[in-house]
């Protein structure tokens, strides 16, 4: 049976929860008192609790919470990488949760593309090789495979590097070739768990410069996860804040910004708020004038939102 759903929702999740246990047993998520029990035992992790949430098409929808909070978990529920165990998953207006094995693969192929923190590249191939990789699982042609390959490679800025290996690449290069990897499998839907988290923060501000500019061209839809405040306010239109497996606040990230729900995202944004307090009063921190130091973007934000 084919499903279908507005087609402006690129990705929406609906209540989707993902409890790890040791034993595969049935469980129903409907049912509090066992919820408490597993969160109580030692057996089972509730990772991701009731989760719903739409990411429009074109839109970059970011993920933010502290380590342990149930993000990875979340997104590679989307492609079930982790297979959900409740509650439902749209595609552009395809119904992924109830997707038979066999059609999984078909369906990544041409939906979804993920880059990861740790960039997975096949250290004993190529940079072009490994760019290429996945479409010589597909059986697309020599050809066409080294088009599509050197296109995406310069998108990212890395031509001229093709026939080097990946150990001869800094930190900052290999994430290019892993959304190189990414872009040239043209989905519409790109999936990205904390992409930036290990790099350098120079190199992890251009990398996002880098990916707002492609954006501007390609208008993918971004679902993108990271536990640093700076870097979901600068990539997201709207954010999500996670926690303990639930979302505490969703909204563009100058409401967050300006109304944290509750304690948890407060925590979250107090250095970000005093940072901008402190350039509202023309406070010097290092020698240098706060309007140049990263995250000056926000006060552009707040002054639109308000
Ligand atoms: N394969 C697994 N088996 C059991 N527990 C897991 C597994 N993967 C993650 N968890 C647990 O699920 C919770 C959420 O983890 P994760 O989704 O990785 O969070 P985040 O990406 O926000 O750091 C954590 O408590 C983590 O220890
Ligand atoms: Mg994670």
């Amino acid at each position: 049976m084919i499903h279908t759903t507005k087609a402006s929702k690129a990705l929406e999740i609906k209540d989707l929860w993902k409890v790890y246990t040791k034993k595969d047993i049935d469980i129903d998520v409907e049912n509090g008192d066992l919820i408490t029990e597993l969160d109580k035992s030692e057996d089972a992790v509730v990772a991701v609790r009731g989760v719903s949430l739409a990411a429009r098409q074109g839109e970059v929808f970011v993920i933010m919470g502290l380590s342990g909070s149930g993000k990875s978990t979340l997104i590679r529920c989307v492609i079930r990488l982790i297979e959900p165990t409740s509650g439902e998953i749209w595609v552009n207006g395809q119904e992924v949760s109830s997707l038979p094995k066999k059609d999984l693969t078909e369906f990544r192929r041409k939906q979804i593309a993920m880059v990861f923190q740790h960039y997975g590249l096949l250290p004993h191939k190529t940079i072009i090789d490994n760019v290429e990789f996945g479409l010589k699982l597909q059986g697309i042609s020599e050809k066409e495979r080294r088009e599509r390959s050197n296109v995406a490679l310069e998108r990212v800025g890395l031509k001229g590097w093709e026939n080097y290996y990946p150990s001869s690449l800094s930190g900052g290069m290999r994430q290019r070739v892993g959304i190189a990897r990414a872009l040239v499998m043209d989905t519409p839907i790109l999936l990205m768990d904390e992409p930036f988290s290990g790099l350098d923060p120079l190199i992890r501000r251009e990398m996002q410069d880098e990916l707002i500019r492609l954006q501007k061209e390609l208008k993918k839809t971004i679902f993108f996860v990271t536990h640093d405040l700076d870097e979901a306010m600068r990539m997201g239109d709207r954010m999500a804040v996670m926690k303990n497996g639930t979302i505490v606040q969703m909204g563009a990230p100058a409401q967050i910004l300006a109304n944290p729900a509750d304690e948890y995202v407060a925590r979250f944004v107090q250095d970000k708020r005093r940072q901008i307090q402190m350039a509202d009063e023309g406070a010097f921190v290092n020698g240098e004038s706060m309007d140049e130091i990263p995250g000056e973007g926000v006060m552009d934000h707040i002054s639109r939102e308000s």
